[in-house]
């Protein structure tokens, strides 16, 4: 499988942290963000990998990552997205990339403690429509949120007033060569973007999701309190590993 990550967006919740520098740019402890999804597909046996990114700054990850000398890999591959028109919009930009395999999408800003080496296989023997995966979380109107009927889901919602669970649909996503013809049927939301649980929602209806539950702590780093516990976890656990 082949995996994508994606970096661009304005990263406009760290301002002023990233006025001159992409928000993937910023460490996390003792990294630059782009390194921990990055290293999460190689140890999900991802080794193929896209980076797609934006805006001004996007010479600096060739600059800083190179061929992937640092993470072992021959390669990396990159794409420019023009714009910050969302998630699924940074996406259309792997379609050439994917050259219709199945892909694992991992966002730029998000961090795990272990891994997702389970669903990967999953989602290889499942090959067609789309996988994604759950944490339960204490604050679920930041995320997007599936609602449930029993232990169906039936929905997913971006960033509900009043979540319906408890669970965030992690940025780790899984989909066939399709994800791309969805996102050319997408409408802009309110906030102007093409969302990937628009996306989530269209395989869901075609009955053609399944998801599982991501073992271990997981968090975005996109906001000043989220990035400080991102900083926290990883210093942690790298404290354990000593
Ligand atoms: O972290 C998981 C959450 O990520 C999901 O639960 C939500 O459903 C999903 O919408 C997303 O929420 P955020 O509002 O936190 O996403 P954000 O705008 O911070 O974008 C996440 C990453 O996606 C960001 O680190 C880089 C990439 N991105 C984003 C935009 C808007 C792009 O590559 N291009 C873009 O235009």
């Amino acid at each position: 499988m082949k995996g994508v990550v994606l970096a661009g967006g304005l990263g406009s919740r760290l301002h002023p942290l990233t006025k001159v520098t992409n928000k993937h740019l910023l460490p996390v402890y003792n990294k630059p963000m782009i390194y921990y999804p990055i290293e999460a597909l190689i140890t999900a046996g991802i080794d193929e990998i896209l980076i797609v990114t934006g805006g001004n700054d996007a010479g600096d990850f060739l600059r800083l990552l190179g061929n992937g000398e640092a993470f072992g890999l021959r390669r990396i591959n990159y794409a420019y997205q023009t714009g910050e028109g969302g998630i699924a919009h940074a996406l259309s930009y792997a379609e050439q990339f994917a050259a219709g395999e199945p892909i694992c999408v991992m966002l730029g800003d998000n961090i795990i403690e272990r891994n997702f080496i389970e669903a990967t296989r999953d989602f290889e023997q499942q090959r067609q429509g789309a996988k994604v995966l759950l944490k339960e979380v204490p604050d679920p109107q930041r995320f997007g949120v599936p609602v449930f009927d029993n232990d169906q889901i039936v929905a997913f919602e971006e960033k509900p007033k009043a979540p319906s669970s408890s669970y965030a649909v992690v940025g780790i996503y899984f989909y066939d060569a399709r994800v791309f013809e969805i996102i050319r049927s997408l409408k802009p939301s309110a906030r102007g973007e093409l969302e990937i649980t628009d996306v989530n929602n269209v395989y869901l209806s075609d009955g053609e999701l399944t998801w599982s539950l991501l073992e271990g702590w997981w968090t975005d780093a996109g906001t000043f309190d989220s990035l400080l516990l991102a900083n926290k976890l990883v210093a942690d656990a790298s404290a354990k590993d000593d």
